[in-house]
């Protein structure tokens, strides 16, 4: 029924009732008006007007619905659709705005992968320079200290050393910048061992205790997947150690049915109503890329937990 005759529909019930008790109840209304008389009109107005009032609501819920989405809808968190049942313009109207929305999520998809490849290549890109010159270059400076500390006297001796530990402190610090920017052990050694790597790389920079629990019968994964789950683990833990006041952080990779789960619990503060930021998009970005499912609760006990479900490819027989 198109939106018109709904309306003309419902106001007509009303209308309709009120006439018809008028004609068949015994109500007389005399000239100048009687209390009771004004009493009982007043009383039927305010009767047509809430049963008017409610129809019209129940009439336009529909529209409400729509409205309530179209305010709340969030292209990161796919899948958000109203039923259009029926014909008329309403339903029209859901099934264009479903469809709109469809190629939104597509459009947007799309962007995001591109955008994200083009980062972890620029990524990749920085992480090789850093790797081939600075990282060069320190080793031969390194190099270069050792040979004058050898030949020199105290207690110049004593400055070298002094300022080879420094550069190999530099050192570390760039093979470890070169490791964030590009997980190279992924394509070595697999997401296992590149989680350990990140995990434990972690424990010893901020103190946080870190838990692994990994699954032995991890299935083989796409590269492009065991990258998100590594940059979701990444981001969690970096979260973990920022804002949630945390003392524990569990990281966990389970193989379940068709899907791979990788949770990452702290036993902090817990995320409550925090505004999401960049990194968090980031993560539902990534999670999109792959159509894994991101999911931020609290974690029993308190603190947070950060689960992304990925779908495992089939085999192909
Ligand atoms: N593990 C956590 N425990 C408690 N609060 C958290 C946790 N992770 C995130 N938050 C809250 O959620 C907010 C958004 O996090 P998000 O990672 O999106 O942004 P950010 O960490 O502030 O900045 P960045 O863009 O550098 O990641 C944080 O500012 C913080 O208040
Ligand atoms: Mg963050």
């Amino acid at each position: 029924m198109s939106l018109f005759w709904r309306i003309f529909g419902l106001n007509a019930v009303v209308l309709g009732s009120a006439t018809a008790l008028l004609l068949w109840a015994p109500v007389t209304v005399s000239v100048p008006v009687v209390l009771t008389e004004a009493v009982i009109l007043v009383g039927g107005l305010v009767v047509m007007l809430v049963a008017n009032a409610a129809l019209l609501r129940w009439g336009l819920a529909p529209l409400d619905r729509l409205t309530r989405l179209m305010t709340t809808v969030d292209l990161l968190r796919p899948g958000q659709r109203l039923p259009a049942d029926g014909g008329g313009e309403v339903a029209e109207l859901i099934r264009t705005f479903n469809a709109m929305l469809d190629r939104l999520e597509q459009e947007r998809a799309t962007s995001s992968a591109r955008v994200l490849l083009a980062q972890e290549s620029e990524r990749r890109r920085i992480a090789q320079e850093l790797h081939d010159e600075v990282g060069q270059s320190m080793t031969a400076v390194l190099l270069a200290l050792k040979r004058a500390a050898d030949e020199a006297q105290e207690p110049l001796r004593e400055e070298l050393h002094q300022a080879q530990e420094i550069t190999r402190g530099s050192l570390d610090e760039v093979r470890r910048l070169v490791r964030r920017l590009r997980p190279g052990v992924l394509d070595d050694l697999g997401l296992v061992s590149a989680l350990t790597s990140l995990t434990s790389d972690f424990a010893t920079h901020t103190g946080l205790k870190v838990l692994r629990r990994f699954d032995g019968d991890l299935p083989a994964l796409e590269p492009e997947t065991e990258l998100v789950l590594y940059r979701v683990a990444q981001e969690s833990l970096t979260n973990a150690a920022r804002h949630a006041d945390a003392r524990r952080v569990e990281v966990g990779l389970r193989h379940t049915g068709g899907t791979v789960e990788l949770a990452v619990t702290d036993d902090g503060r817990g995320i409550r109503a925090a505004c999401e930021g960049a990194g968090i998009r980031g993560m539902r970005e990534r999670a999109l890329l792959i159509g894994a499912a991101l999911d931020i609760t609290d974690a029993p006990g308190g603190g947070t937990r950060i689960r992304l479900t990925a779908p495992v490819p089939r085999k192909q027989p």
